[in-house]
């Protein structure tokens, strides 16, 4: 546990027990609103929803409270609001509490929680596409943050692995033995997408092709060993590409994660007798399905969730329910979340309905599909290849490093090749994902190579060299040996009895609300949030540097609190952008 109280914890504490001292007994409980203001360094406004009740004005009781606030400045504005100022050895304090603590100050409320993360889910034998990417890279910062933050998570990749689709190909290959398609590392995924696209045009043109693609599903389905063989080895060769992709994206997940629908074929029978046998299931039109409230069809038809098919096939729902008795029973998950594009929200919606009902989610456990929007071209469109092709993910990401090499390369630097070419990679993949993070979740979004790349403005690029800035300035402080004597913990000291510059006590009021938008973002499941914050450190940043000489500052103990808070800025940089899975390299 870190002992590190933020600065708007103390005001907000100060501020209730002044409040709890003025009001009757009866009204003290009431919680004071405290938040960052423009007019000073916070504005509370608890005093106005009690002073009705306390039948006194709000400017009155505001005026009671300004003077029992110990160590704070305060003034009644409004109609009834404080405007508070906070003393500058409380900031300076702050920066040296936080600086001191190996977690920056960073709480753990989730601890004991229980999460299983269900993200990115391509398709065996399919190019991996656009919203597979935004679902890797969302659920990714999300799973890092909920840890973080004490969670213990399970990682879910609960990738498509069975189905008909897999007769058809399986067919495919054995009827054209010479089609190369295995040991291709990343370009696996195209090769398979390609063998997919002959099949099923061949499935299509070809009746007597398909009569024994069907039978093929039949052997699949019965265990055929030969037929098992093959799919067993389109499943491997697949699961081995979509690792290269999550290396090179840092993304957590790997092969301990894979937890395909071919996983759950063994319980679906059970999960549709269980949903017939308890009357939430119904036969209709020979097919299995169950209806949820207020879910209905244009008409206001009721709309089905088909559990099992009219050909006796299981459908997708039915894999679902049975993920979620697994991760109930098994991972004994307390919140269970399905990072999936928006379009599949009625899915889920009837999924945990049918699934609660049944009994399978007791009503302690939570779950929650987090949905996103589309990726869109610059045209507006969703997001296609000119041709109107699926984009390749790998090409996205080597189109956004060849962009940042060229942003690079026009810069005078004195990077030996092999660090350029990580520093690129870092790059390309930070702009990939921080443009796809600091989106609102739930919105399209465009994808434009160019704007990512940019190396001012909102982008992840920008974060980099604010980071790579600040570890600049350590390090010649580092190597002038102007920073002091450090403490005994190894940290730059901080003399808490000097005044605060306008900018150095803005920057450091930021870095005291890290916690809160951690505590933020896992609440609202939006990793944009952190974006915003991390964003808003860098510009408080350059505002202090501009205005605060630091190697410069000509006295000993300005310069040390100055670079104590550099470090602090480098430091809740890097945190902040490994929680979104983005790397801070020291130099760019
Ligand atoms: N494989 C699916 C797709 O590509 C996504 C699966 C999402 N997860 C889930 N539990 N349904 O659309």
């Amino acid at each position: 546990m870190s002992d590190v109280v933020a600065i708007k914890d103390q005001v907000e504490a100060a501020v209730q027990a002044a409040l709890s001292k003025v009001l009757p007994a009866e009204l003290a409980g009431t919680g004071p609103v405290v938040r960052r203001s423009d007019r000073a360094d916070f504005q509370a406004n608890g005093t106005l929803a009690v002073a009705k009740k306390a039948a006194r004005s709000p400017r009155d009781i505001g005026a009671d409270v300004a003077g029992r606030l110990a160590g704070l400045t305060a003034e009644v504005s409004g109609p009834g609001f404080l405007n508070i100022t906070v003393p500058d050895d409380l900031v300076w304090s702050a920066v040296a509490a936080r600086l001191a603590d190996a977690r920056l100050g960073l709480t753990t409320p989730r601890t004991g929680e229980r999460v299983v993360v269900d993200y990115s889910a391509p398709n065996v034998a399919k190019e991996m596409h656009v919203g597979h990417l935004r679902s890797s890279v969302i659920g990714d910062a999300l799973v890092r943050v909920l840890t973080h933050l004490g969670a213990d998570v399970t990682r879910q990749n609960h990738i498509g692995d069975w189905g008909t689709q897999f007769g058809m190909l399986i067919q495919y290959l054995d009827e054209h033995p010479r089609v190369s398609w295995k040991g291709r590392g990343a370009e696996t995924m195209s090769a398979l997408d390609g063998l997919y696209k002959a099949a099923r045009a061949e499935f299509e043109a070809d009746p007597a092709f398909a009569n024994r693609s069907r039978a093929r599903v039949v052997a699949l389905q019965a265990g055929d060993a030969a037929t098992l063989g093959v799919w067993r080895d389109l499943v491997a060769e697949s699961e081995k590409a979509f690792e290269v992709i999550y290396d090179r994206l840092g993304v957590l997940l790997d092969g301990g994660d894979f937890d395909g629908e071919s996983r759950y074929n063994d319980a679906l029978p059970d999960v549709v007798d269980e949903l017939l046998r308890t009357g939430i299931a119904t036969e209709s039109d020979g097919a299995v399905v169950t209806f949820t409230d207020g879910v209905t069809g244009p008409e206001g038809e009721p709309v089905p969730l088909i559990v099992r098919k009219k050909d006796g096939g299981f459908g997708y729902a039915a894999t679902d329910l049975a993920t979620i008795r697994l991760r109930v029973d098994h991972y004994k998950a307390d919140r269970i979340l399905y990072v999936v594009d928006a379009r599949q929200a009625l899915h889920f919606r009837m999924v945990f309905d049918t699934a609660r009902r049944a009994g399978w989610l007791p009503e302690a456990v939570q779950t929650q599909h987090v949905p996103f929007g589309t990726v869109l071209g610059t045209d507006g469109r969703p997001f296609k290849t000119r041709s109107g092709k699926t984009v390749r993910l790998a090409d996205l990401l080597d189109d956004a490093e060849a962009a940042i090499r060229t942003v690079l390369e026009a810069k005078e630097h004195d990077f030996a090749d092999a660090e350029l070419d990580a520093v690129v990679h870092a790059a390309g993949i930070a702009a990939i994902k921080y443009a796809d993070l600091s989106n609102t979740r739930t919105k399209d979004y465009v994808f434009d190579v160019d704007q990512m790349v940019a190396t001012t403005g909102n982008t992840g690029v920008y974060l980099q060299y604010a980071h790579a800035r600040v570890r600049s300035i350590l390090r010649k402080a580092d190597a002038a040996a102007v920073q002091g004597p450090m403490t005994a913990a190894g940290v730059i000291p901080v003399d808490v009895t000097l005044p605060a510059h306008p900018t150095e006590k803005a920057l450091a009021l930021i870095l005291d609300a890290f916690d809160a938008t951690l505590r933020d973002v896992a609440l609202a499941l939006e990793p944009h949030r952190l974006c915003g914050y991390l964003y808003d450190v860098a510009t408080a940043f350059t505002r202090f540097y501009d205005a605060c000489p630091v190697l410069k500052a000509d006295d000993d103990a300005v310069r040390a609190n100055r670079l104590a808070l550099c470090d602090l800025t480098g430091q809740t940089l890097a945190t902040g952008l490994d929680l979104l899975g983005i790397q801070a390299p020291e130099r760019m």
